[in-house]
């Protein structure tokens, strides 16, 4: 072992970043988050305790989210947190490794080419890019190489990914820049419009997790909240229903719904045929949102599941593909719409 390298699978995500190590399995989790001094320019933190500063910096340190909304926002940071982390799972550094990372399906070349840099530059051999939706469904256990359809939704804190896939390739797919971020932005409108109380990004987020959903509930449930009063300035406690949530959550779980509904209608008959019988599969944190399934499963007609351990698959797919290394091209997203277009 000592010198030799192991290959290593990313998933970049916007809201987390997990490492996956050959042999190893899933070795590092952390949120995508630096902390820079900005006066330095020298990096400070990464990770969850870089997160712990979002929002309570003072003047000369910026904690800034890299990845916004799935494709690279601040190539710099990105590059300099992947370093990191590269660091800290690869620990000798005599042979760079091999690293695959997972890229939204809609990305363009421009965002390919950054994420490769990226990669080379925080110190890989070699980078690898797959597509997210394929790493998912692998990830969600479906045997992807046969001639078989099948639907997966991936909602992390950035996008949206739907994705048919079929014969190990994305036959027909969508990527929104609506996920779980958008759902807390959405409470903080709601808060503000019905309540007149102006709450912050953590607090939105730990309502979502605490009484979120965007179907109903069997049972009620209210939580207490602070927030700052629009019309006093002061602190103020207040109680929000489950309820209001889905009418908080309307705008982006109909931008979510309107989004598979135009994959499935552009998805060929047989395929379509197919996911009828196989269900559609749910994968990212964002699809946690209690009731998510139950909502598309009541608009499509399809039965829809939450995959086990449906933050981890993006990162198990993209783990199982370091076992075919040999078979993929670096520098490239190795995906099968792309080439079948080219055809
Ligand atoms: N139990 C949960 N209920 C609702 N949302 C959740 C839950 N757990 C995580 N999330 C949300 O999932 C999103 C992150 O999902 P993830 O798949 O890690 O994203 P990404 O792939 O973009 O890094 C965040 O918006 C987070 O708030
Ligand atoms: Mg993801």
């Amino acid at each position: 072992m000592f010198g030799l390298t192991r290959d290593i699978g990313i998933d970049l995500g916007t809201a987390s970043i997990l490492v996956y190590v050959r042999g190893r399995g899933i070795v590092l989790r952390e949120p995508s988050v630096v902390a820079m001094d900005k006066n330095t320019g020298r990096l400070l933190k990464v990770g969850s305790e870089a997160q712990k500063m979002l929002g309570r910096t003072p003047g000369n340190i910026v904690a800034i989210r890299p990845m916004r909304e799935g494709v690279i926002s601040d190539y710099d940071m990105t590059e300099r947190m992947l370093r990191e982390f590269i660091r800290k799972v690869v620990p000798f550094r005599l042979l760079k490794p091999r690293v695959v990372i997972c890229v939204p399906s809609g990305i363009t070349e421009v965002e390919e080419r950054a994420v490769i840099d990226a990669g080379i530059q925080a110190g890989a051999r070699k980078v690898y890019l797959i597509e997210e939706p394929v790493a998912a469904a692998v990830g969600a256990g479906i045997d992807i190489n046969r001639p078989e359809g099948h639907l997966v939704v991936d909602i992390g804190g950035g996008t949206t990914d739907i994705a048919v896939i079929s014969l190990g390739g994305v036959v027909e797919s969508e990527s929104i820049k609506v996920a779980g971020d958008k759902f807390d932005e959405a409470i903080i409108k709601y808060i503000r419009r019905k309540h007149n109380v102006l709450i912050g990004e953590r607090t939105a987020e730990e309502l979502k997790l605490a009484i979120g959903c965007v179907y109903q509930k069997p049972e009620e449930e209210v939580v207490e909240v602070k927030g700052r009063c629009l019309m006093t300035g002061l602190p103020r406690v207040f109680q929000i229903s489950a309820t209001e949530m889905i009418e908080a959550f309307e705008e982006p779980a109909t931008q979510i719904l309107e989004a598979v509904h135009s994959v499935l209608e552009r998805t060929p008959p047989e395929l379509v045929a197919d996911i009828s019988s196989n269900g559609i599969v749910m994968t990212g944190g964002g699809s946690l949102l209690w009731g998510f399934d139950k909502l598309i499963e009541s608009h499509t007609g399809i039965e829809t599941a939450v995959a086990e351990d449906a933050i981890s698959c993006v990162a198990f797919g993209t783990g199982s593909s370091l076992e075919n290394l040999s078979h993929m091209q670096d520098g490239t997203v190795n995906l099968s719409r792309r080439r079948q277009l080219k055809l």
